[in-house]
């Protein structure tokens, strides 16, 4: 067996809805962190094995295996493969899980991990509504009456399950909007101390008025957010407690990790940046769908021998607030370790790449306050959640 490490870990910022990111094509923003992540450690791009990429929605630009076409974009050699791994919210975290394993089996020397996923254009489920077949009939819902027997035949959203757990955690309105809060807070104080600026990859953008501009930030974050402000919030997704306030906008990205073997690392003699101590990945109810963190924390948790105090960080995905304070309840954890520098929430998730982000945002922070271990953890559509564990070196 061969230990897995990080090298080099980068992401573009976070673009919000038909913000500055909405302009690109999904390949060429993707190509963008893919060099970046290999030019900033000198590596030439013909040593990697593969390159596994997280996308959600996997059509039109995000469709025929978005890895390799970002491949392509970055002007990598021919001989560079890509695949597309799909895990919803889950799907980066998880495409870096299988990428470290196959450095762990010995099957590869390099590889990158990355997510992209450009929501302005490709929303959630656009792969299949409205889809139809050759014949020209509906294609059909993939949701099917194993799920619908379950809820008396209605769908239930991601909105609607992130109340459902509200309510079975027993977590009022004003603790999600505290909650949220305190995630633009985070990310605010992040930005103006500077705490991004070694993972994030100034893109050069064209502004509304036609001007050239350089992006260095995320564009999700709302410091000016109140509890009067996100109090006055209308409700959504027919609910009674979720709003724009309380849940994850939508939002552009794209995110990268370039893995090495212990070998790898020693023959270029690259610096080691973090190790893959281990993953684990849950199921959970699919209709309550977003709980699956708490069962992955119990299972990455108890493969790697650690526990909540062995923690210097935590990221779990804040996809709405409910999600990791429901988590809490369960754990218990210092709050302070958890989301420090905001998260989705503030952050914005763009789905497929949102589990690359948070290792990213991770790992730097763990080298911030010369931590040792950091959970990443993120609930996704259909009830799952991975969880990885990262040791800063
Ligand atoms: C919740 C959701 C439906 C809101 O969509 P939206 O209405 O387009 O969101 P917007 O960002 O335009 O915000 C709506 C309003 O809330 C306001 N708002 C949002 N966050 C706010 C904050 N922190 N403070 C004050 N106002 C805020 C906006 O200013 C906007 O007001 P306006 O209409 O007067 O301009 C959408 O973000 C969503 O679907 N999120 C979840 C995505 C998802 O499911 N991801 C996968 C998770 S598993």
């Amino acid at each position: 067996m061969q230990e897995a490490f990080i090298v080099s870990a980068v992401r573009t910022p976070v673009g919000k809805k038909n913000g500055s990111l909405s302009q690109f094509r999904a390949d060429e923003l993707l190509g963008i962190v893919l060099r970046e992540v290999v030019n900033r450690v000198g590596v030439d791009p013909a040593l990697v094995d593969d390159v596994v990429g997280g996308t959600v929605t996997q059509v039109g630009e995000q469709g025929f295996t978005l890895p390799r076409m970002g491949v392509l974009a970055a002007g990598f050699p021919d001989d560079t493969p890509g695949v597309a791994i799909n895990r919803q919210c889950g799907s980066s975290l998880t495409a870096l899980s299988f990428a470290a394993a196959e450095i762990v089996a010995g099957w590869r020397d390099c590889s990158i991990a990355c997510g992209c996923e450009i929501m302005s254009k490709y929303g959630i489920a656009a792969e299949w509504l409205n889809l139809t077949l050759s014949n020209g009939k509906p294609a059909g819902m993939p949701i099917g009456p194993a799920y619908l027997n379950r809820t008396g035949g209605k769908f239930v959203d991601q909105g609607q399950a992130a109340e459902l757990i509200a309510m079975k955690w027993e977590i009022q309105k004003d603790e999600l909007d505290s909650f949220s809060m305190r995630s633009h807070q985070r990310a605010h104080r992040a930005q103006t101390e500077g705490r991004f600026d070694r993972e994030i990859i100034p893109i050069r953008v064209s502004a509304a008025d036609g001007q050239e501009k350089i992006l260095d930030r995320d564009e999700t974050v709302r410091p000016e957010t109140s509890m009067e402000a996100l109090a006055g919030l209308k409700p959504v997704f027919g609910t009674k407690m979720m709003t724009a306030g309380n849940s994850s906008p939508i939002s552009d990205g794209a995110s990268a990790v370039l893995l090495m073997s212990a070998d790898m690392v020693k023959k270029l003699g690259v610096k080691p940046r973090a190790r893959i101590v281990t993953s684990a990945v849950a199921g959970a109810d699919p209709v309550m769908m977003l709980t699956g963190p708490i069962p992955a924390t119990a299972k990455v948790m108890k493969k790697s021998g650690l526990n909540m105090l062995d923690f210097d960080r935590i990221e779990i995905n804040e996809a709405f607030a409910s999600v990791p304070l429901a988590w809490g309840r369960e754990y218990q954890p210092d709050w302070e370790k958890v989301n420090p520098n905001g998260g989705a929430i503030a952050l914005g998730h763009p789905v497929g790449n949102s589990g690359c982000r948070l290792v990213v945002t991770c790992l730097h922070e763990l080298e911030r306050i010369q931590g040792k271990y950091g959970l990443i953890t993120l609930c996704t559509g259909g009830g799952m959640a991975p969880a990885v564990i990262i040791e800063r070196v």
